[in-house]
Formats: structure tokens, sequence, C-alpha cells
């Protein structure tokens, strides 16, 4: 029996790129699919029925798909989402909160909206879907999956990127602490920190000469399927790197530090021990 038979999965900013990819594998894997997307540009700018295109292909292929146009950045947007999948569909098993613009500035030049706004599509969009989703989930006592997209970006920091390297920090965080609340209902959280070709990446000097057979979103696809599925009952609170044919975990670590016996650090203390302050 295929993978996610029965199961209800709903993919944000699935009209293109690393989302489609994702709708189209999990309705291979079948699952019913709800696929959102705005249809904006890469910076968020715009409306499109880009959702469309992707529910006709997973009809075309025998799946089953319905398309969801609103912002997932807004209460409205997330609670309609849900219902979205409740209406057609019956239930919801699983969310992958994939939707993501682009606004790339130095912090020195960066106004105030371009940071709010990558910070509400990616980390309030993130928290918006994943309390509606798992409120749901709960509610239905049957557990689920909820899978977020974080970036090395925010895991490791970006030049130009400050904004959205915040968002995707925000996410690491969101993730951790949303995996241990939502423990008991059995509902896992994990994300994933994707590198592919898409009109999000195609512009960047390291993507240069890396082709889709390479570096393609069907690449990520498979790693989401596994976290969709029951064959991940145990994996929660993880951070999955994918990239091409590789995956990797990444993981917050703290060293063990330095404990002074009696009294308070001084400044130069502190100089005199920070390496092995930072020795892991
Ligand atoms: P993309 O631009 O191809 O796709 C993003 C989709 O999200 C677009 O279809 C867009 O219309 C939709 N979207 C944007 N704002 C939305 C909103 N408010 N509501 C609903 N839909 C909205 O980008 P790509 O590369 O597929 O990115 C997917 C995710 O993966 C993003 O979260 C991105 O930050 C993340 N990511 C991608 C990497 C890559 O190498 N492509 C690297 C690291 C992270």
């Amino acid at each position: 029996m295929a993978l996610l038979f029965g199961k209800v999965a709903i993919v944000t900013g699935a009209g293109n790129g690393i989302g489609r990819a994702h709708a189209l594998y999990l309705a291979q894997a079948g699952a019913q699919v709800v696929v959102n997307d705005l249809g904006g540009t890469r910076d968020g700018a715009g409306a499109s029925k880009a959702a469309d295109v992707v529910v006709q292909e997973i009809t075309a292929a025998g799946g089953k798909a319905v398309a969801h146009y609103e912002s997932i950045s807004t209460y409205e947007g997330a609670q309609t989402l849900i219902w979205t999948a409740l209406n057609r569909f019956g239930r919801v098993d699983v969310l992958v909160n994939n939707a993501g613009i682009l606004r790339d500035k130095t912090l020195l030049n960066m106004g105030e909206a371009d940071f709010d706004k990558v910070v509400e599509v990616h980390l309030k969009g993130s928290y918006l879907c994943l309390q509606a989703a798992a409120r749901q989930m709960k509610l239905a006592g049957r557990g689920g999956r909820i899978i977020n997209t974080t970036s090395m970006s925010g895991l490791l920091g970006n030049f130009g990127q400050g904004n959205y390297s915040a968002a995707k920090a925000g996410i690491f965080g969101l993730t951790r602490t949303a995996s241990m609340e939502f423990q008991k209902a059995g509902i896992t959280v994990n994300a994933i920190a994707p590198v592919a070709l898409t009109r999000m990446t195609t512009d960047l000097p390291v993507m240069a000469g890396m082709s889709e057979d390479d570096l393609g979103p069907q690449h990520i696809a498979p790693l989401v399927g596994f976290l969709a599925s029951d064959l991940s009952a145990e994996v929660t609170g993880r951070i999955f790197g994918v990239q091409g044919r590789r995956i990797f975990e990444y993981k917050m670590e703290q060293s063990d530090g330095v404990t002074k016996d009696t009294g308070t650090w001084t400044p130069e203390e502190v100089k005199a021990q920070l390496e092995q302050i930072g020795r892991f």
C-alpha cells in the first residue's frame, strides 16, 4: 500500500519550486493534498493562481488535490487553510510549512518593511499554520506530522540575508519548542534545511554549473515523505539538511564551559578562559 494512503497533507507555497515537488511527491505516495500558494513573485509581490497548475498536475496523474490561494501569514489565511483540508478531505494529518520569500539586503541597507515582510511570511506564517494545524490534530486525537522549513542561512548565517536568517533561525526555535509541547498529542515537529535549484536560488553564484539532476527540488521531497509518514513516529525536534543526494543533520551544541569556584567573573578572566569556554 502507498506510504501515505488515507492521509491528508497541506503544503504551503506549493505553487513553485520545493513546495511543488513536495506536493507532487506526497500525492503520488497516496496523500490527498491541499496545495497552498498566493502566487506572488520571489519578493512576495502580486498574486496569481500558481496553485491551480500543481493541482492539475496531481489530478492528471490520478491523485487528489485542492488549491488554497490565501497568504499563510495572516490568521484568516491559516484558518481557511485548515478548513479547506477539513471541508474537502475531512482531516489533517500532515502540515509542511514551506512558503517563503526573499528580500536580500545587507543590514545597513535594509528598510524596516523588508525585515518585517520576510519575518512575517516565514516565521509568523509558520507559527500561524502550525498552531492551526496542531489544534485540529489534537482535537482529532490521531497525532500528526509538522515539517517546517529552515535554512543554512538561519542556522549558520549568510551575508546579505539578515531578515531571512533571523526568520529561519526563529523557525529553528519554533520547531524545537513545538516538538516538546506537542509530543503528548503524538504530533511530531521537525524541520528541513534544503538546498535546491529554484527561482529563489537560480541566480546565486554557488549554483552556477549545477544541473537540475544534481540539485533539483525532487531530491528534497522524499525526506519530507519520510517525515510525513508513519515511518517517522519516533522522530521529533530534529533539523535535517538536504542538498541533492546528501541528507545530513544540524544540532545546536553547548560546551561544558568553565565554572568558577567562588565569586563572580571579571571581564579579564573571561578573556583568559575564552578558549576553554568555547571548547567542545
Ligand atoms: P520558490 O520561490 O520557488 O517557492 C516559494 C513559494 O512560496 C512561491 O510559490 C510563493 O508564491 C509562495 N509564497 C510566498 N509567500 C507566500 C504566502 N504568504 N502565502 C502562500 N504562499 C506564499 O522558493 P523555494 O526555493 O521553493 O523555497 C521553498 C522554501 O525553502 C522556502 O521557505 C525557502 O526559504 C526554503 N529554502 C530554499 C532553499 C533553496 O535552495 N531553494 C534554501 C533554503 C531554504
